[in-house]
């Protein structure tokens, strides 16, 4: 269940078989390798100097460890890249980026095809049946340093034929892009440009189809190492690992065409950096994380609808890519580790072995530090490995959780294309939707919109602006409640806004129309009154009208804010947590959901015939469970940053 991320070319090979007699002594299964290391494994062209590598993979083997191996095409070694400089990526000024960093390749590139072609194969060729690897790690968190929006002469071809194919004719495109505004007609797909340099906004159908075809170009170039290593390493298993809050490609999409979603949990880092929170949360949760951060990454990684998920890197101390970058405080590393167990996990791998001197990374831990003395992430990985044996015998399978969350690419891209009001911003809605849920103790399925929805008593689409077929279909299966959030079905899929207004096909569920929106500056404030209680509202604000369905929350001046039809509930404002969290606890009791109001700092998850409980605060906590409950590990008390399990009634 545990794993790890080494890199034995940065260490002398003599330090290797103590490394692994270690990892195995630390309870450590699978050893992930090589994703980097292209210009050692190939210091020239068809040099391939594979020694080094076979000694590595023998002496992990020797130790009882299975190998996770990492195609090295996030780093195209220097002699490649003078060789082939169009594989390089262009920002949108035409800059080309250079060497000396990592992710210098632009997808469209058909030199980097090629070259990726070549490495693959000559990878597979060699471990591909190795009785030790046990899988593969493709390249390395695709679009990491923004690297999934290239406008190199390459993509522009490539987005013209993608074009035709979505299109069929140039009238279509003309049509579907409202090219008859500001003169934009083209005569053919020859003409279309990249939507960049332009003086106003570029138009917003010609923007997102630029990103929904960015985001194709990953899961096609995905496909090619795919298709490569299942014809030459048959029954091992393939993975990516995904970024938190990162959402420049679909990831469902590059998900579907491997076997294991797996992410890289950073809580520290991404609660710095990622998640728009006031500055006296960041505070607060500066050495914890805030407690929904990696939460909602397990949830979505889980529901990428792979059989199987892994963390692919844990934080194991401080990092050195955030502004700011505290160390983890003691506990949380072993706490991390329990939390992705608990959202199903099938492992948990940390990032990385020990922490290097030299080079980019040299202020990152690892599990060791650079002299090679077990650090504090290392003592607490050990002790989770120790504790590991009060699952057996358990039911440790995750079951459907009672509440779904849709979480949706397109909706960011449209959000951000068309924010219409400063800091608007899709997945802070969909975060705050997924915190409220939790803290009312509930557990979240996060899915992509279309997936089916029966046996859920709740689904909650914090928005969905552009709306498939496919969604509809679901959400009418299903009998659930539904709650849409602002903005949803304000899309068509060229966007525009559709025919009969707003929320367009989503009228199939709730019959109503939002006939004008407004967007706020913070400092125009109203009020929203709801089930006899009074919140403060603002930011964004919609006008609903209907005959049929029912207004449950007014504006200040009357104006409906909220509707019900049959079990359709339509939210026409940015909600705040406070209204959001006791609406949802309302919608959750009423469908016959048991919530339980948990402390800021508790979050609880249920795994098979098991519920845990972690406490990310700073002081003891008692642990909401039944009287008399039968702990596994901890007890009614639980310390901060310390978790309880209990056998679930
Ligand atoms: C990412 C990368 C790793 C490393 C870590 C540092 O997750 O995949 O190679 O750079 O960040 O936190």
């Amino acid at each position: 269940m545990l794993g790890v991320c080494y890199y034995p070319e940065h260490w002398p090979e003599n330090v290797w078989a103590d490394d692994a007699a270690a990892m195995a002594a630390l309870g450590i299964t699978y050893v992930r390798i090589g994703e980097f290391a292209w210009s050692l494994m190939e210091p020239r062209r068809d040099a391939f100097d594979w020694g080094w590598l076979d000694r590595a993979i023998e002496t992990l083997a020797a130790a009882g460890l299975k190998v996770v191996l990492g195609t090295p095409t996030a780093t195209p070694p220097k002699w490649l890249v003078d060789e082939r400089p169009d594989i390089l990526p262009s920002d949108e000024e035409g800059r080309v980026r250079r060497f000396g960093s990592r992710r210098h390749y632009c997808f469209s590139s058909p030199a980097w095809r090629e070259e990726t072609r070549r490495i693959v194969e000559a990878m597979g060729d060699r471990y591909g049946e190795h009785p030790a690897v046990a899988g593969w790690q493709i390249d390395n968190e695709y679009g990491c340093h923004l690297s999934v929006l290239s406008y190199t002469p390459h993509c522009l071809a490539a987005f013209r034929q993608w074009l035709q194919q979505r299109y069929g004719t140039i009238a279509a495109l003309n049509d579907a892009w409202g090219t008859a505004f500001w003169s934009q007609t083209y005569n053919g797909f020859a003409e279309v440009d990249l939507p960049i340099l332009t003086l106003a906004p570029a138009n917003p159908s010609h923007l997102l189809d630029y990103r929904r075809f960015a985001s194709d170009q990953v899961a096609d170039y995905n496909r090619l190492q795919v298709g490569i290593l299942r014809r030459l390493s048959p029954g091992r298993f393939l993975a990516h690992n995904f970024m938190g809050f990162f959402t420049e490609f679909d990831h469902y999409a590059v998900a579907r065409d491997v076997d294991v979603a797996s992410w890289d949990s950073y809580p520290l880092g991404h609660t710095d950096q990622r998640l728009p929170m006031p500055a006296e949360d960041k505070t607060r949760w500066a050495r914890s994380g805030q407690p929904d951060v990696a939460a909602f990454h397990h949830d979505l990684c889980r529901g990428m609808g792979t059989a199987r998920w892994w963390v692919m890197e844990q934080q194991p101390g401080p990092v050195n890519w955030a502004d700011f970058n505290p160390a983890p405080a003691a506990g949380m590393v072993r706490l991390w580790t329990w939390e992705a167990l608990a959202h199903g996990a099938e492992v948990v791998s940390y990032f990385r072995w020990r922490q290097a001197p030299f080079a980019q990374e040299q202020m990152h831990a690892g599990l060791n530090r650079p002299d090679g003395t077990l650090d504090q992430g290392g003592e607490e990985a050990r002790q989770v490995s120790g504790e590991m044996t009060v699952l057996d015998g358990h039911h440790t399978k995750s079951r459907r959780a009672p509440v779904a969350l849709l979480f949706d690419y397109e909706a960011v891209w449209t959000f951000q294309i068309q924010p219409q009001g400063r800091g608007f911003d899709y997945m802070a809605l969909a975060h705050m939707f997924y915190r409220c849920i939790r803290r009312l103790g509930l557990d979240v399925d996060i899915l992509p919109a279309g997936a089916p929805l029966e046996d859920y008593a709740l689904v909650v689409a914090p928005s969905l602006p552009i709306v498939s077929e496919a969604a509809v279909t679901a959400l009418k299966a299903s009998s659930a409640a539904v709650v849409l959030g602002p903005r949803s079905g304000s899309k068509t899929a060229s966007f525009q806004i559709p025919g009969g207004l707003p929320p367009g096909d989503l009228r199939a569920l709730i019959d109503l129309q939002v006939s004008r929106v407004e967007s706020l500056p913070p400092s125009v404030q109203d009020q929203l009154t709801w089930a006899n209680k009074t919140y403060p509202v603002g930011l964004w604000r919609e006008r609903l009208e209907s005959k049929t369905a029912e207004s449950v929350a007014s504006f200040q001046d009357g104006e409906a804010a909220a509707m019900t039809q049959d079990r359709c509930h339509y939210l026409g404002f940015w909600p705040e947590e406070a209204f959001l969290t006791d609406y949802l606890a309302a919608l959750a009791e009423e469908n016959g959901l048991a919530i339980q109001r948990l402390d800021e700092a508790l979050r609880l998850r249920r795994l098979g015939d098991l519920t845990f409980a972690f406490n990310y605060g700073d002081r003891p906590l008692p642990a909401p469970a039944p009287e008399g409950a039968d702990y596994l590990l901890g007890g009614p008390e639980i310390a901060a940053h310390d978790l309880a399990v209990w056998k679930s009634r």
